[in-house]
């Protein structure tokens, strides 16, 4: 593997998954965040993770030391963290913010650096325009909890080019996932199909159809999912699937995707989910 450092900005809930997937994979990971506390906490959730990984006997205490050795963190990325062969962005869902990120990866990182970002919704062609490396950028969109989770989708932009890519795909591959390549058009492929799914499951409580636990119960009984689309949406956050729904409406342009008046209702009343402690379910503590 040609990867031998990567730059991973934000230490969050999916830049730090990063950080641990790619260090037990060998590579050297440098994990930055606004500050080194909160990059800090992001290491702490990575040695907890691996704590379960060694109780549950799936790594001996010789991976965890090793991991934890491949990775050091920090607060700001400056000019020094930027010598890498990938930069992985994980920073909130804000376009702005990104764009002032690849901005300033592009002017510090070398020629050869591969600029990714690990957004669910944002596109990638328009974040690599703001760059002059747009060839070199690309979508590494994982799934959380990035240790549990298979899927990569490697979203290519209308200017990332086959090297750039066929790089990302063998990384991917090279630390145990399964990635998928999908051209850059609103939601991906994972979020086009399941999102309008949950959307789909909240206007049918809406229109009273059944109540939360018939529909989920349906869902689980009949299609042997793993969870319901209801108590899905509570896990992930309800001002999430909105913000989903509201690119793939925007994006396409087609009613169909329109998000259903319940679903905004909740967000206005800041029932998110397990995160606010009220969603779709109010048994979270
Ligand atoms: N949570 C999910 O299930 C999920 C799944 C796939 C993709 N994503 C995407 O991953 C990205 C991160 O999401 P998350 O859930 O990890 O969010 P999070 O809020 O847990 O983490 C974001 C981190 O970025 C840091 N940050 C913000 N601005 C920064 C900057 N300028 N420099 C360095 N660090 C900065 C924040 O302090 C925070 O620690 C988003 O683009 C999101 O859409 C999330």
């Amino acid at each position: 593997m040609k990867i031998k450092k990567i730059l991973v900005v934000g230490g969050g809930q999916m830049g730090s998954g990063i950080t641990h997937v790619m260090a037990q994979a060998g590579i050297q990971v440098s994990m930055r965040d606004i500050t080194k506390e909160y990059a800090q906490k992001g290491l702490d959730s990575i040695t907890k993770n691996l704590s379960k990984q060694l109780q549950k006997g799936k790594i001996t205490e010789e991976v965890m030391k090793a991991t934890l050795a491949n990775i050091n963190i920090g607060g700001q990325f400056v000019k020094e963290d930027c010598d890498v062969d990938i930069a992985i962005e994980a920073i909130n869902e804000n376009m702005e913010l990104k764009v002032k990120t690849f901005k300033q990866l592009d002017e510090w990182c070398p020629e050869r650096t591969i600029l990714a970002s690990n957004t669910s919704s944002l596109p990638i062609t328009a974040i690599g325009a703001v760059t002059k490396r747009p060839e070199k950028v690309v979508g590494m969109h994982f799934f959380s909890p990035v240790f549990l989770m298979r899927l990569v989708e490697v979203v290519k932009g209308l200017a990332s080019d086959e090297e750039t890519v066929a790089t990302i795909m063998e990384l991917a591959k090279f630390i145990g996932k399964s990635p998928m390549e999908i051209k850059d058009y609103p939601g991906f492929v994972g979020n086009r199909i399941m999102v309008p799914m949950m959307n789909e499951a909240i206007q049918t409580l809406y229109e009273g159809v059944a109540d939360a636990e018939t529909i989920d119960g349906v869902i689980l009984a009949g299609f042997n999912h793993p969870i319901g689309p209801l108590r899905l949406c509570d896990a992930i956050g309800n001002d999430t699937i909105l913000a989903v729904m509201e690119v793939l409406y925007e994006g396409f342009g087609d009613p169909k995707y329109r998000p259903s008046p319940l679903l905004r209702k909740m967000v206005e009343a800041g029932w998110l989910g397990k995160k606010s402690g009220r969603g779709f379910y109010n048994d979270y503590k």
